[in-house]
């Protein structure tokens, strides 16, 4: 038998070479040849794709780039560690979390229990409720000035399950998706998780977090998902219309999908914040939450809005994993859209303490940070010799019962930043605020 007659052989060799060629994979020169040759062998340009991502993956994880150590584990048993001290009997204040200290209003959970009380108990549709997504595409239309139906909404278990369902089906194994660091650490799990490849954009404080121009640097035909999270955790940075703009012509000219995180959109401190939905862009995924805006957190709610074909595949998704969102939940998050004032009370709540952590950390000429402008948090550098977050963050909890996330957790280049969230009350937040700043003025991280 003639074995070089084998187009198996023929791509195998391919990928060893292609494997060979040091650094330069992601050169668009190298995405070319192999798509020449692929062609030549009657493969289709998707394949072809696919294939030099899962090489380019490879070729990291025998270089030992993927080995490296999981800050998210790390965050977690941090979080523990401060639970833990707390139930000792120690005064911890908890800055670390991305979790509102507020909970869900009295209405949402009357409606909840409602619910339970009147038998809506049982498995309900992957599609969601109607009454809900009525509610959903009527408000974001009057918001927004669009047209949307309840066919283009879906019904997710929060934001987590809408950003993994947007993964799966809006990319294919070997596929790259395009994440804009610093970032909420579960996107490149999830893509990891889905044999996708993580392509990070680095943004820096210098350039006010604008990823347009490294976007660019980035890009290239094997990204299929741009992944944006505006208002920005941890960064707190809101897209202006101007970048928004130019990163959709980018995502157009390379033809990638947007997935739009907005689950901070409701806080927005400098006017209304830009959404996705504004453009008429057409490969336009959104995502929503009731965990922030409404302390829903523990309820595991959230929405997609987007094409009705992909609509129809994320629940897909959500029926394979988890069947469906219990309908006492749903109705729950019904009420939380009609309650207006909580919604205010909630926004107004964090715009202030995002203020006074500002006021408070702009004390230290060490402490650098953009004004904030949207989310639940700021992620200020530290500019001091040898910072590190690891460090600071674990003295700052045992010495002074401060906790603050690391920004070493949210992307390899800030290690001399630390996320702090506006979650507790404004007294309490002003004290913890003067004794981060304490702390880096006395450089703790380099005494035992
Ligand atoms: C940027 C971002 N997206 C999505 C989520 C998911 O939230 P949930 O699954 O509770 O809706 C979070 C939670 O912290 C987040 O920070």
């Amino acid at each position: 038998m003639e074995e070089s007659s084998s187009p198996l052989r023929d791509l195998l060799n391919i990928s060893a070479r292609t494997l060979k060629l040091g650094k330069r994979l992601d050169d668009p020169k190298i995405f070319l040849n192999l798509l020449e040759e692929s062609r030549r062998l009657g493969l289709s340009e998707e394949f072809c794709r696919r294939l030099l991502g899962l090489l380019i993956e490879e070729k990291e994880r025998a270089e030992g780039a993927a080995a490296k150590k999981e800050d998210g584990l790390r965050l977690r048993r941090f979080a523990a560690r401060a639970m833990e001290m707390r139930k000792a009997g120690r005064k911890v204040v908890r800055l670390e979390l991305g979790e509102p200290d507020f909970s869900a209003s009295e209405k949402v959970i009357e409606a909840a229990c409602e619910a339970i009380r009147e038998g809506r108990t049982k498995y309900s549709s992957a599609a969601g409720l109607k009454e809900l997504k009525e509610e959903i595409a009527s408000n974001l239309s009057s918001r927004y000035g669009v047209d949307l139906k309840t066919e283009n909404i879906a019904i997710t278990a929060g934001g987590t399950l809408a950003t993994y369902a947007a993964i799966e089906v809006l990319s294919k194994p070997g596929d790259s998706v395009m994440v804009i660091e610093p970032a909420w650490p579960l996107y490149a799990h999830q893509i990891k998780r889905l044999g996708r490849r993580v392509v990070k954009v680095r943004t820096k404080i210098e350039d006010g977090w604008d990823p347009v121009e490294a976007i660019k640097e980035k890009i290239s035909r094997l990204v299929k998902i741009i992944i944006l999270n505006y208002p920005n955790n941890p960064t707190g940075k809101v897209l202006d219309r101007k970048s928004f703009k130019g990163l959709l012509d980018l995502a157009e000219d390379y033809d990638a999908w947007i997935v739009s995180d907005e689950v901070y959109i409701d806080f927005s401190y400098n006017g209304r914040a830009p959404s996705i939905l504004e453009y008429d862009y057409p490969k336009t995924y959104y995502l929503n939450s009731f965990s922030k805006t409404w302390g829903m957190t523990g309820f595991r709610i959230g929405f997609v809005v987007t094409d009705p074909d992909i609509a129809g595949k994320v629940s897909g998704v959500l029926s394979t994993v988890m069947t469906c969102v219990p309908e006492f939940i749903q109705r729950a998050a019904l009420a939380a859209l009609r309650d207006e004032e909580s919604r205010k009370r909630n926004i107004e709540l964090i715009g202030k303490r995002l203020k006074v952590l500002y006021e408070e950390l702009s004390k230290s000429k060490l402490i650098q940070l953009i004004p904030p402008e949207g989310a639940m948090y700021v992620f200020p550098k530290i500019k001091a010799e040898g910072f590190s977050s690891w460090s600071f963050a674990e003295k700052l909890l045992e010495k002074e019962g401060v906790a603050v996330a690391p920004g070493a957790c949210f992307g390899e280049y800030y290690d001399d930043h630390l996320r702090i969230s506006a979650v507790v009350d404004e007294a309490e937040l002003r004290d913890a605020a003067g004794k981060i700043v304490k702390a880096v003025e006395e450089e703790i991280w380099r005494k035992d």
